[in-house]
């Protein structure tokens, strides 16, 4: 496999696969990350990951040359970073994307959102000065996500002879929500990831919401085509990784939280405002109040990590998503049942402890590029679970047949399935999930990865 991608192969995106924290003695500690991209790319030979410096350990990294074989990390000014990425990415084009503005309030486009956007302009200009500097004649460049969208684009005029590819890992907005976005703005992205000499997309449907834009807005896609790739979970790892020592542990300590003969409705996220997790305690909550059979006989296990907390209205719904689990454990919870288990600190271990346990997993975002932990459930899962998965996730294409659809506005219909949920048949259930699973690995992602690879390598050159 490593032999057929000989050709140098660059990965662009702004969170890298390594981060770097400050030890009390001054130290740098170095952490790495896992994902779909990681795995793919440790099939290539000669590559290399072109990321941003997130946090002051990284820039302190990037400063005393500290690195990483394979990885560069632009030590992009911080202000010009944190509006780029805060100010931009997270809260324009992940609002659009996902269409979770409050529309009579938001967006305001002004005078410090054009001084913002200049911030993301340089950030990408700063990527693709940084991945022209470092390719070799004729390299394939990965350009990943919305934060990049202006980076193919711009690489193309500074070296034609690339192979260029982007993948959006989001929803793409239908073209009534994008055009929400100043004119010139939406051209200005829709004509960045056009740069590329294929776009590609984790389902159809996202990939048709691009195309239409195009259509639309531009009158065309150009030369530019178009792929899906539907990311799938890594089964081998997840079963593996899953079984070790630490999740056992994890396991027990869950069960005792959870009570003996106790059923499970496990979710598992960022604290994410498109993930949807308050509508889901309100349908957990509905249920036990229209469903009182159910007391005393399921805990909701709900692992909420944190995430862009540098945003208010991140933190605010944090605050929220805590409030409401309270609010349900006072009005129900009795001497010995708890019916929330929240917990907001990160544990993989923990995560993968909860996957096995779960009878039902809850999966009911607002709006997702795939979800992951849809499709990682059912393959860990010990005894076989049910999933409750909204319309609106990317996964929904994969997995919807097996799994109980809901719609994620819907509260009512959620808590309704989540009682059909819990009161599966068993057999049903576990042929269910076992079909769930297989469907959820179908493209693992280092396959994911290569065959994007591939497809960049067919396309033909536009020049
Ligand atoms: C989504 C995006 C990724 C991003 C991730 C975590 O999956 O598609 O690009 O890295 O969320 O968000 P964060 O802002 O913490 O990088």
């Amino acid at each position: 496999m490593v032999s057929e991608h000989a050709a140098q192969v660059l990965v662009a995106s702004n969170r890298g696969p390594v981060s770097y924290t400050r030890r009390e003695d001054g130290t740098l500690d170095s952490k790495r990350g896992g994902g779909g991209l990681v795995s793919g790319l440790s099939a290539v030979d000669d590559k290399l990951w072109v990321c941003a410096a997130l946090s002051d350990g990284d820039r302190e990294a990037v400063r005393r040359g500290v690195s990483e074989p394979g990885v560069r990390m632009l030590d992009i000014d911080a202000g010009v970073h944190a509006d780029a990425y805060n100010g931009i990415a997270n809260s324009v084009l992940w609002f659009v994307h996902h269409m979770i503005y409050q529309t009579p309030l938001e967006p305001v486009f002004d005078a410090e959102f054009r001084r913002q956007w200049a911030s993301f302009e340089a950030y990408n200009r700063a990527f693709a000065e940084a991945l022209a500097q470092e390719a070799a004649e004729g390299a394939a460049v990965l350009v990943q996500d919305y934060h990049l969208s202006l980076v193919p684009g711009l690489l193309r005029e500074l070296r034609p002879d690339l192979r260029i590819g982007h993948f959006s890992h989001t929803p793409w907005a239908p073209v009534d929500y994008f055009r929400l976005l100043p004119d010139d703005i939406g051209e200005q992205l829709l004509n960045g990831i056009l740069g590329a000499d294929r776009a590609a997309f984790l389902t159809r449907r996202w990939a048709d919401a691009f195309i239409s834009c195009c259509t639309e807005i531009l009158g065309g896609t150009g030369g530019t085509r178009i792929g899906v790739h539907g990311l799938g979970a890594d089964a081998d790892f997840l079963r593996r990784r899953s079984r070790e020592a630490d999740v056992d542990e994890r396991m027990e300590l869950l069960r005792e939280q959870v009570g003996a003969d106790r059923r499970t409705i496990v979710r598992v996220d960022r604290t994410e405002l498109s993930k949807n997790i308050v509508r889901g305690l309100h349908a957990y909550r509905a249920l036990l109040e229209e469903r009182p059979e159910w007391r005393e006989r399921v805990v909701h296990i709900a692992f909420a990590y944190p995430s862009r907390q540098d945003l208010t209205v991140y933190r605010d719904y944090t605050a929220e998503v805590q409030r409401v689990a309270d609010a349900i454990n006072a009005e129900y919870g009795t001497e010995g049942w708890t019916p929330v288990l929240l917990h907001v600190d990160d544990d993989f271990a923990r995560s993968l402890a909860a996957y096995r346990l779960a009878d039902v997993a809850l999966v009911n975002p607002i709006r997702d590029g795939m979800n992951l932990v849809a499709k990682e459930v059912p393959v860990v899962s010990d005894h076989g679970c049910a999933l409750v998965l909204s319309r609106e996730a990317g996964a929904y294409e994969e997995l919807g047949e097996d799994a109980i659809v809901v719609n994620p506005y819907d509260v009512s219909a959620t808590a309704a399935a989540l009682h059909e949920a819990l009161t599966m048949d068993p057999d049903e259930r576990a042929a269910r999930s076992k079909r769930l699973a297989a469907a959820a690995t179908a493209l693992p992602p280092q396959q994911w990865f290569l065959d994007q690879l591939d497809a960049l390598k067919e396309t033909p050159s536009p020049g």
